[in-house]
């Protein structure tokens, strides 16, 4: 299972690799043949920013979406990741791109949110591709509501197993995503659990769906080539799971 330290360890490593490949959006489901600009713009509208707001992105990478989002929209960013490569370098870009006045970014660990932030202080909290790093979702769910005003959103990007497939597939299924895990220093996230930890801390559902754009997983499929990850458990690629975005509101 990825502790923190682990997944503090796997970024300080691996950060020069994913930008080589990713750039600064550390995601890998992309929309096909658009730009990274695009799938920020899309995530920018999609979680419901809008001018004015306090939001935390919560696992920030090196700032690529919250650099989007602060040159598009007046908003103030908290920024957390618990590598210190990452901290370091997103300073430096956000110092190149003269937003120091709306990103502040903080090396930190999800799981212990009110240790840096105050009380009911996010209009959102944003996790793109970064709770499935956690190695207790419920508790990084807990420490986000605790920080997210009465009636603010947590809003979550990430992928969630299949559960129709039967015998040989499922047993393929199950290698696939522990392969996923070890590679990726993941925590693969379980929707039922999710949504339930979700529920029992108090967030109502907004939305849960299917990330509407074509996805593209070329950038990913380059990383694996070129790191000589081979998660996939046989010669051809299979669909192991569902991209969701999980939209919820703080009652
Ligand atoms: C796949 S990257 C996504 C980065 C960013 N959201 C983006 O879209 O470019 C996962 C991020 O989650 C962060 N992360 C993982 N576990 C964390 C933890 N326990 N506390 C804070 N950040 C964490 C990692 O440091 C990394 O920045």
């Amino acid at each position: 299972m990825a502790s923190s330290k682990k997944v503090e360890k796997y970024y300080d490593d691996m950060t020069p690799g994913y930008l080589d490949t990713y750039g600064e959006t550390i995601q890998g489901c992309r929309i096909k043949d658009k730009s990274a600009d695009s799938l920020n713009d899309f995530l920018m509208k999609s979680s419901g920013l809008i001018d004015g707001m306090t939001i935390l992105d919560a696992g920030c990478g090196v700032c690529g979406p919250s650099i989007y989002f602060a040159k598009n929209l007046d908003l103030q960013i908290e920024a957390l990741t618990v590598s210190g490569l990452q901290v370091k370098i997103a300073n430096e870009r956000v110092i190149s791109e003269n937003l120091t006045e709306k990103i502040k970014i903080t090396k930190g660990d999800y799981s212990y949110l009110d240790k840096y932030y105050s009380p009911d202080k996010f209009d959102q909290v944003l996790f793109l591709e970064s709770l499935g790093h956690a190695e207790n979702s419920s508790k990084v769910i807990e420490s986000a509501y605790n920080v997210i005003k009465p009636g603010g959103y947590i809003y979550i990007k990430d992928y969630f197993p299949l559960e129709s497939y039967t015998g040989s597939q499922k047993k393929r299924l199950k290698r696939v995503i522990k392969n996923l895990n070890s590679s990726f220093c993941y925590n693969t996230l379980d929707l039922n659990n999710c949504l339930t930890a979700l529920r029992k801390t108090g967030f109502q559902i907004t939305f849960i769906k299917k990330l509407d754009f074509q996805i593209d997983f070329e950038v990913s499929y380059t990383f694996e080539e070129k790191f000589k990850i081979d998660v996939w458990d046989g010669k051809e690629h299979f669909k192991v799971a569902e991209w969701l975005e999980i939209k919820c509101q703080k009652i």
